[in-house]
């Protein structure tokens, strides 16, 4: 008989409740890379885990259990490659000490379609994790919403259908006619491959997607949205249709919590991959290529802090509260749109006490006076910047 496990359910709906803490991680497997990201996610005590797509890289291993770059290229000739689901085990034990006390909501990536006998698909993904599917009535493991306190979640399945007239379009649209901002004010959508990204790997690989539903996210004034896929961190302006737009979500790739795959490194608008560039898309706000995770901290129904490690000089992510001294994280304050903002000098104040502080009229706190007061410094990594809403 095994141990018996407590976990704290996320706080009621409303306004004004929130989870303290919701880490994001994405394209986790199991090497000495996510050894490290979820050593560093543990120390930063988070109520909620959002696993953003490829677990466990359990299809990347043959059947002896040796890792492979590249399962189909070892078996070139055959349509279907048993999966090593012992992977799946040593992977769910490596988790225990986290998700035994902490919730976990997972969406599917590529490496959880794992084809196999009888076109079985996504099965070790579906009968291993506990999906609210008929809470919000989707019925599907693919797809699916929560609320979290005042946040509403929506993960969609990048590797199903997501048309018009398919199923998942049809719930979609009826999941967020019934979500009301007044009770859960935050909206935040996950999938796996990330809609805007600008390195050369995976580029605009989701792009059918991107085609099909960017227009009812941005009719209904998503948020956030995470991603992984690409494992790499980037962060966009707000976005739609490739063009800034103050009404568009924020859209966050943290495809880079380890797995065995090589890091995502170059940029399609550099000279080896350039495609339709020279240099980074205005919606592209920071790109960095580290391993790590990212927290999100909404404070209240107009500001949320999202704090991500990047590499810069080789630190990884270190806890919440030694970070500023690592110089080396990004620290992105969210607003919602027409809400004032009066709030946000006492949010930085509570949060980064130690920096300096302005001078006390919240008016100054533009852009660019963000800028001036905290420095854009690049070198350093250390980012302030706030998405001004008119
Ligand atoms: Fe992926």
């Amino acid at each position: 008989m095994s141990n018996v496990s407590y976990f704290k359910t996320m706080p009621v709906s409303g306004p004004r409740s929130y989870p303290r803490r919701i880490a994001v991680v994405g394209d986790t497997g199991l090497t000495y890379n996510t050894t490290s990201t979820i050593g560093h996610l543990m120390s930063n005590s988070p109520d909620l885990v959002l696993l953003v797509g490829d677990v466990s890289y359990a299809n990347l291993y043959l059947t002896n259990g040796t890792g492979a770059d590249c399962y189909s290229c070892s078996f070139a000739n055959t349509p279907i490659h048993e999966t090593y689901q012992p992977r799946w085990d040593y992977w769910g034990r490596f988790m225990q000490p986290l998700v035994s006390k902490v919730p976990i909501m997972v969406v599917e990536g590529n490496h959880e379609l794992e084809l196999q006998a009888g076109n079985m698909t996504f099965a070790a993904y579906s009968s291993r994790f506990a999906f609210p599917s008929e809470e919000s009535e989707s019925l599907s493991t693919f797809y699916y919403s929560f609320n979290a306190g005042g946040i509403h979640f929506i993960m969609l399945g990048a590797y199903i259908d997501y048309n018009k007239s398919g199923d998942q379009y049809k719930w979609l649209e009826r999941d967020l006619a019934k979500v009301d901002r007044k009770v859960t004010p935050w909206l935040v959508a996950t999938w796996h491959p990330p809609w805007y990204s600008t390195y050369k790997a995976h580029y605009r690989e989701a792009e059918c997607m991107k085609v099909a539903m960017e227009e009812l996210l941005y009719k209904n004034s998503v948020d956030l949205v995470f991603s992984g896929h690409v494992h790499a961190y980037e962060r966009s302006n707000r976005v739609y249709n490739y063009t800034l737009d103050p009404c568009g979500p924020v859209y966050i790739t943290v495809g880079d919590g380890g797995n065995r795959e090589k890091m995502a490194i170059p940029h399609a608008d550099e000279p080896a991959g350039r495609f339709c560039w020279d240099r980074q898309p205005d919606y592209s706000a920071l790109r960095e290529t580290s391993f790590g995770h990212g927290i999100l901290e909404v404070k209240n129904e107009t500001h949320a802090l999202w704090s991500c490690g990047v590499k810069g000089k080789g630190v990884l992510i270190g806890t919440m509260h030694n970070a500023l001294k690592e110089d080396n994280r990004e620290y992105f304050v969210a607003r919602m749109p027409f809400h004032a903002y009066k709030s946000l000098f006492f949010l930085l104040k509570e949060e980064e006490g130690r920096l300096k502080e302005g001078s006390g009229d919240v008016d100054v706190f533009t852009l660019t006076n963000i800028q001036h007061l905290f420095g854009p410094d690049r070198k350093r990594g250390l980012f302030y910047l706030i998405i001004e809403y008119l």
